[in-house]
């Protein structure tokens, strides 16, 4: 072996096109008061929510993908991509995965496409894996979408998830590039705990309820939530994993211009912030329009703050996501110069 040949160095994931995309009909929290045993003051309150988008009957949340990742091939001025990953909890229809027709939908028929499945941690992991197709050769370019329509699996009636959750779409375009340049994503924390499954599920629909047979219950059929556990692990498991990609990173919490979380519930953000030791004002949160869009929260938060210029290019980024599984993950960047669509 020739003792001076350099391997080339691997490709590193950099961010190069960003969007959102919410359905247009608009749920205020007094919409909400009038049909459950709610009022908009608890809700502003426990949750910093005001209003939520909701798709309309019928909309399913490929054509919430499909309207996000238009516009964020758009803003990375490309129609061309290597793979297409959907990141979601409510897929289209169990089988087949959500991105190959997401794909075709957006000119990308023959691309590689899949979902990835990690709740409301589904966009970070999505990051992730566009990071590793990106590093192995396999894709060039990747367009990732976090997609989640969550009224159609939960209960309307049921007063403590209706009025968290809303429904939309982000996306982003990542290229291959160099690791120190704006916009390399890197430094992951991805984890999970099995044991605590049991905290947000939908039952049904899958092989263990086939599995021990019987028709399912309305209850089996919607998303349910054990909220105050869930709140108590989103706060701790979140903190842990941003702690742990800053010393992966070498970054003191004051090198965070803006900390990016997943908008779960905006007293979890700021509780998280606190934690780590970061002033408030550097939380991203844009909660209280469109509420906890799972997957697609991370993208919508970017893509509203850089619409509004609150974040800038140059300004280094925290992204920590926390959601059922359970599963948490974070990621650091530098942001990049790029105009968002929105
Ligand atoms: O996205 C990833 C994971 N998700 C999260 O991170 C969400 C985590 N959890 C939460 O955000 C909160 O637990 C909720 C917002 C879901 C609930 O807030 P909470 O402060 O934990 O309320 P709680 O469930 O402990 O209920 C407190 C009280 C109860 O009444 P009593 O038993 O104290 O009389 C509830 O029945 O508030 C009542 N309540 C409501 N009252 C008015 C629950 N939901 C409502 C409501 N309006 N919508």
């Amino acid at each position: 072996m020739p003792s001076n040949t350099l391997s080339p160095p691997v490709p590193a994931a950099v961010l190069c096109g960003l969007a959102g995309w919410v359905p247009p009909r608009v749920v205020t929290n007094d919409e909400l008061a009038e049909r459950l045993d709610t009022d908009d003051a608890w809700i502003r309150t426990r949750t910093g929510i005001r209003r939520r988008h909701v798709a309309e009957p019928g909309q399913a949340t490929s054509d919430l993908a499909v309207a996000a990742g238009r516009l964020a091939l758009r803003s990375a001025g490309t129609d061309s991509v290597d793979a297409v990953i959907v990141t979601t909890t409510t897929p289209d229809r169990p089988c087949p995965a959500t991105a190959p027709v997401v794909a075709t939908r957006l000119g990308l028929a023959g691309a590689a496409a899949f979902d990835v499945g990690a709740v409301c941690t589904g966009f970070v992991y999505g990051l992730a894996t566009a990071a590793g197709l990106i590093a192995s050769g396999v894709a060039r370019r990747v367009l990732l979408i976090g997609a989640d329509t969550y009224s159609t699996i939960v209960d309307p009636l049921d007063r403590t998830n209706a009025i968290i959750f809303g429904d939309g779409a982000g996306a982003v375009v990542l290229r291959a590039g160099h690791a120190d340049e704006p916009g390399a994503v890197g430094h992951f924390d991805l984890g999970s705990d099995g044991a605590h499954e049991e905290l947000i599920t939908v039952a049904a629909g899958g092989s263990r309820q086939r599995a021990t047979g019987g028709e399912p219950t309305h209850a089996e059929r919607h998303f349910a939530m054990r909220g105050k556990e869930v709140y108590r692990h989103a706060v701790t498991r979140m903190a842990a994993s941003a702690r742990t990609a800053l010393s992966e990173a070498g970054w003191k919490t004051d090198d965070v211009d803006h900390f990016v979380p997943h908008q779960a519930n905006l007293r979890i953000l700021h509780s998280v912030a606190d934690d780590l030791d970061l002033p408030r004002e550097r939380c991203v949160a844009n909660i209280d329009a469109v509420g906890n869009t799972g997957a697609a929260s991370i993208p919508l938060a970017l893509a509203d703050a850089v619409a509004r210029q609150r974040i800038r290019a140059g300004e280094r980024l925290l992204l920590t996501a926390f959601g059922g599984g359970l599963t948490w993950g974070s990621c650091l960047l530098t942001w990049p110069e790029l105009a968002p669509h929105l």
